[in-house]
């Protein structure tokens, strides 16, 4: 197979955490040919590290999609510029990954899936948890009703202390909210991915701005203290979503919190014959699967074996950023469906928005 060649919009935080390690672990299956940073120095020190002989350095990304040779673009850009590069990069036929949040806005988000059905190309959004063995062995179970019928879900995103510091998270013009936008939305999207339900009927949320600008409240922050005076984001939101079907899902949502648990890109799942949490994030020293039910006239728990195979289809285990890659790049080369399908990535952003509004509105939204 002809390897496909990428082009990496941003070159920040995430993707040097995860894109540039996912994409070198799949060189079987890609290049990259291509850097845009704003900062040009973050693109020429990518481009040295991790491109192709000659790749193209770059800070207007523009330039990269008239670049003939891209293939493929990774939109790694603060959530605000998702949409407009994304439509862009259907306009100039080119597959797109963009990170999550797909946008900040349902409207946005919209544009970015009516372009995407215009150009015929390939589209996905950085929801790599969906690849962890838990949520992979959990959503089996789901699909194969092992639960029964799940009528109430909580979507877990809760850090008791963890504002990002770096980057631009606590700008509401780069990014469009705080925590429900950044964490809530992985949680969300396990959530409703292992229901697969995504009929919703109505909307309810508070979205809280009571820790951000406090200076006693940066104590213990675990990526340092922040500036409560540039702080402008929520520090915490929870939502409350009510389907069609009548399964209820509650969503938790912070950076900072005066609470004990640091649960995160987390699901708690009840149905008719057996329930199941994930235990994840800051609070947990291991990332854990517990299902529960009766049996033989007792309650029941039972975890996922450490030496066990790995639920993966395709087959192989292994971390959730390159799996997610290599489906990626299957999927454009052997025209399947890439796991994360667009609609399903609108249908959070949908939802985290409708909680902003409703709390702003001081009422429900009805879908
Ligand atoms: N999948 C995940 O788990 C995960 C984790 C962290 C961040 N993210 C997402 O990734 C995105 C970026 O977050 P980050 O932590 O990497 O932020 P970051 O600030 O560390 O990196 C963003 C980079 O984009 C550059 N940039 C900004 N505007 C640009 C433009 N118009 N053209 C080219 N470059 C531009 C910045 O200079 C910066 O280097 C956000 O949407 C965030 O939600 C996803």
């Amino acid at each position: 197979m002809k390897k496909l060649r990428v082009a990496i919009i941003g070159c920040g935080g995430i993707a040097n955490q995860k894109h540039f390690p996912a994409l070198k672990n799949n060189a079987e299956l890609c290049e990259m040919v291509a850097f845009c940073d704003v900062v040009e120095e973050r693109a020429k020190k990518a481009a040295a590290e991790f491109g192709v002989t000659g790749a193209q350095v770059t800070t207007d990304y523009h330039e990269v999609l008239k670049n003939g040779d891209v293939d493929v673009v990774h939109i790694c850009t603060p959530n605000v510029s998702h949409s407009e590069i994304a439509v862009a990069s259907f306009e100039a036929k080119k597959h797109v990954y963009c990170e999550k949040p797909m946008s900040h806005s349902t409207e946005e988000a919209e544009k970015m899936v009516e372009a995407w059905k215009k150009s015929g190309m390939k589209f996905t959004v950085g929801y790599q948890n969906r690849f962890r063995e838990e949520v992979q062995n959990l959503h089996a179970s789901c699909s194969n009703g092992e639960l029964g019928d799940v009528y109430y879900g909580k979507a877990h995103a809760i850090r008791r202390r963890g504002v990002p510091t770096w980057g631009v998270f606590m700008d509401k013009d780069a990014q469009g909210g705080g925590p429900l936008i950044d964490i809530g939305t992985h949680a969300l999207d396990i959530t409703l991915w292992c229901m697969n339900n995504y009929d919703v009927e109505s909307v309810s949320g508070s979205v809280f701005y009571k820790l951000g600008g406090l200076e006693q409240a940066t104590e213990g922050n675990l990526f340092g203290p922040w500036d409560p005076k540039t702080y402008e984001v929520e520090d915490s939101a929870m939502g409350f979503v009510k389907m069609k079907n009548g399964a209820t899902i509650n969503l938790e949502a912070s950076w900072a919190l005066n609470i004990l648990e640091s649960r995160e890109a987390s699901t708690t799942l009840c149905g008719t014959k057996a329930g199941a949490e994930i235990h994840s994030g800051m609070s947990y020293s291991k990332n854990e699967l517990i299902y529960n039910r009766g049996k033989n006239n007792q309650l029941m728990e039972e975890t996922l074996s450490p030496v066990g195979g790995v639920a993966y289809f395709g087959g192989g285990g292994g971390e959730e950023g390159s799996i997610d890659a290599k489906q990626w790049f299957e999927a454009i080369a052997n025209g399947t469906e890439p796991l994360v399908k667009p609609e399903e990535a609108l249908a959070v952003t949908k939802i985290l928005d409708a909680i902003y509004k409703s709390a702003k509105e001081n009422k429900e939204v009805r879908f």
